[in-house]
């Protein structure tokens, strides 16, 4: 079985594990057409998160909204579930470390106010998403970076530990055997976990987190702490945020380029697509198109969301109270194989 099929193999189990766990009704993934049609979603709140792990975010998310949380509070409290998990390898604690097997975060969280904070390059605490949360409260700034960063969330009380398990470091060990830079799609470079939010007051917010690209080069920042890149928000249109190869999504201002388009009239799925479409063509003769991957999730006011990546393999968590918390596939440019 290829490193793949296991991934997604035991990433679907996963979801069918918390799915069951949550009560709510277990979905199986859907056939993506049914993004395309969806017509709004009238129930609010409304939650949506790239990949298998957002359901468990989701439903952090969820049952805090529903104890009265605040929006951001109750995203922080979502996003914080695949930061602790050492089984999660692309966000906080046992994520892949870079070349020099140093595990560095980046984080980024948005309010319906357009307030935001983010951390980047940030290294031994488990929760860049909190501190993001705290950089947009407590700072008169948007990003906090590197040692600046780290000085930050320990001046708030944050604990600074060890990241790397030892799975990860295993993985790493044996990424050095041959030290090429060449990611495996929908692994290596599936990672962030976004969550868009429209919640029960009609307002949009989100927040992204990751431990970025596996084997990148010490120092590398990617697209999710970059609000416009790997996430944006306009209350009064909707929002967007990206998963993939951060470089491509941070050249094309992805995420905001999401919610311009919703601007103009586009739908969610026209929005997502019309934006890969672009990465595609700026990138069809590039370096990076071997390993390319991005995708992206999108909502507008009147509830209506997408999913859309360029290759294939990439899903998305949706969280209502109609149907509960469930997969659905994004629709694809290309199969990656
Ligand atoms: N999309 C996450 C990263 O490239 O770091």
């Amino acid at each position: 079985m290829s490193n793949r099929r296991k991934f997604i193999k035991a990433t679907t189990l996963g979801a069918i594990g918390a799915s069951t766990l949550v009560g709510f009704k277990s979905v199986e993934k859907t056939d993506a057409s049914a993004t395309i049609l969806n017509k709004g979603n009238q129930t609010k709140p409304l939650i949506i998160s790239t990949w298998n792990h957002g359901l468990p975010a989701n439903e952090e998310t969820w049952k805090n909204l529903k104890n009265g949380i605040s929006t951001i509070d109750a995203i922080e409290a979502g996003m914080r579930i695949p930061e602790a998990d050492p089984k999660i390898r692309s966000v906080g604690y046992g994520g892949f470390p870079d070349r020099e097997g140093k595990v560095t975060l980046d984080a980024c969280i948005m309010d319906h106010n357009s307030d935001c904070g983010a951390v980047s390059f940030l290294q031994g605490i488990k929760h860049p998403i909190s501190v993001a949360k705290r950089v947009m409260q407590n700072t008169p700034h948007v990003m906090l970076s590197g040692q600046g960063a780290l000085q930050f969330a320990l001046s708030e009380g944050f604990k600074e530990e060890n990241l790397l398990t030892e799975e990860a470091k295993k993985d790493w060990e044996k990424w050095l055997e041959e030290s090429k830079y060449k990611p495996v799609i929908n692994m290596e470079n599936h990672d962030t976990i976004s969550m868009l939010v429209l919640d029960k007051d009609g307002n949009i917010s989100g927040g992204c987190t990751t431990s970025g690209a596996a084997w990148k080069m010490h120092g590398r920042v990617g697209d999710s702490p970059i609000i416009g890149a790997g996430l944006f928000l306009d209350n009064e249109v909707g929002a967007a945020a990206a998963t993939g190869l951060g470089e491509a999504v941070i050249r094309t201002a992805g995420s905001a380029m999401v919610v311009e388009l919703m601007r103009q009239g586009k739908s969610p799925y026209e929005a997502c697509k019309e934006i890969v479409e672009r990465i595609y063509n700026k990138h069809k003769n590039h370096k990076d198109m071997e390993y390319l991957q991005v995708g992206f999730i999108a909502i507008n006011k009147n509830g209506e969301h997408a999913g859309y990546s360029l290759r294939s393999g990439f899903n998305y968590a949706i969280c209502d109270e109609e149907n509960g918390n469930r997969m659905e596939d994004a629709k694809f440019k290309m199969s990656w194989e």
